[in-house]
């Protein structure tokens, strides 16, 4: 395998990629949906089940004391991978859809007080958004009476901060966008659009699933109140992920899940929460993929966030220039530079069946709606062939994914 790796230090990082599927070369380009794990990050793992699990924040025993400790560190990890400050606090999630609903619910639910949404106030949501971070502010809108408003891209696909400028006003509560658009692989220029929606007095939501492995986004720079990524999608273990925000918007939310260790004191009538970050974590969290994520983020960092950029960004370019030759071929966000993410829909053929075809060669590609069906809706293409990639993948793979698209296009039509 090692031959097919990039980078000298990735070589057998990865076994599941050396292996054969129908036969053909496993070429896995589903990384927008899964990336693999290195063994650096089972390693972590299995050394943290195999000498220090034990519930963690409970015990005055030895062993309960060290799995504490690892989650309060691998905690210390992520926040500063991702540029956290003395203003902010991370809770660990299950991924970025459950931290994405613990921010739309908290800040709509009145169960222990004034919520911060209220009837009139409105919420604005990008199109380009995942379900994710969509679904959870229609059900917000509704719980509080607040009115939801869609920030529409141009038929590129592409906002600007001229588009977000009318829909600001001051009873903007939220506004809640996309790092990088899952469906399209457009990557919308979130800095300024956050930091325009902070200026009205909105909190500002964002979704950095798709950006966090190549383009991680630095949250002190950023006017950004909640931030919300997966562990799956940076090399790190599935059911895990994390919510980062500001201390002071944290506080706001209503919590989720009610129970064990979020709690400071309990009466059988009423009880006092935890502070941040306990008060957002009830019950035993998944101590182990924490170690798992925080793992993720220091091999992302050995291999350095630059040359991965670099080397996605460059598989991106190649495969959406090949695509983009083939007749009847509409690749989205065609010129998108900041992305990992290569979007295409072709005349006459059905997404399903070039990814059939593909997979028969070993291709793996996502096809449908990616979970953001009002987007693609919205630009008029319908479900998509969606190939992504990782700083395991190389030029071969660009090669074997437009060679096999070539080929299901002319057996198809
Ligand atoms: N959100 C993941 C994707 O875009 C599952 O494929």
């Amino acid at each position: 395998m090692g031959n097919r790796l990039p980078l000298p230090t990735l070589a057998g990082d990865f076994p599941l990629l050396d292996q054969r599927v129908n036969g053909q070369r496993l070429v896995y380009l589903d990384n927008a949906a899964t990336t693999q794990v290195p063994l650096a990050v089972l390693e972590a793992m299995r050394a943290f089940e195999l000498r220090e699990r034990a519930n963690i924040h409970r015990g005055v025993h030895t062993l309960s004391q060290r799995a504490t400790d690892a989650y309060e560190h691998a905690r210390e990890a992520v926040k500063r991978f991702v540029g956290a400050g003395e203003a902010h606090e991370l809770v660990f999630t299950s991924g970025t859809t459950e931290a994405l609903n613990l921010v739309a619910h908290g800040l709509s639910d009145a169960g222990l007080g004034p919520a911060w949404l209220r009837p009139g106030d409105e919420i604005v949501v990008s199109a380009l958004e995942h379900h994710a971070n969509l679904v959870p502010w229609q059900v917000a809108a509704r719980r509080s009476g607040a009115t939801l408003r869609v920030l529409l891209p141009a038929a590129s696909g592409r906002l600007t901060v001229d588009d977000l400028l009318p829909l600001l006003n001051p009873r903007t509560r939220v506004f809640a966008l996309t790092a990088c658009a899952n469906a399209t692989g457009h990557r919308p220029p979130y800095e300024a659009l956050l930091a325009l929606a902070a200026q009205a007095g909105a909190l500002t939501v964002l979704d950095a699933a798709q950006a966090v492995t190549c383009a991680t986004p630095n949250l002190a720079a950023l006017a950004c109140d909640f931030m919300a990524f997966s562990g799956h999608k940076m090399h790190g273990p599935m059911g895990s992920g994390v919510l980062l925000g500001r201390r002071s918007a944290l506080e706001r939310l209503v919590p989720l899940r009610f129970g064990g260790d979020m709690v400071e004191w309990v009466g059988l009538t009423d009880a006092r929460f935890a502070q941040l970050p306990a008060r957002l974590e009830g019950g035993t969290p998944n101590v182990s993929g924490a170690v798992g994520l925080a793992a993720a983020a220091a091999f992302i960092d050995s291999v350095g966030r630059d040359a991965i950029h670099a080397h996605v960004g460059r598989l991106r370019h190649a495969a959406a220039t090949g695509l983009a030759a083939l007749p009847g071929v509409q690749v989205l966000a065609a010129d998108e530079a900041d992305t990992a993410i290569v979007s295409f829909v072709a005349d006459g053929v059905h997404p399903h069946d070039i990814g059939t075809l593909l997979d028969e060669r070993g291709v793996a590609v996502r096809t449908g709606h990616h979970c953001a069906q009002p987007l693609l809706d919205h630009l008029g293409v319908g479900p998509t062939t969606r190939a992504s990639f990782a700083l395991y993948n190389t030029d071969d793979d660009v090669r074997e994914l437009v060679e096999g698209v070539d080929t299901a296009l002319r057996r198809l039509r």
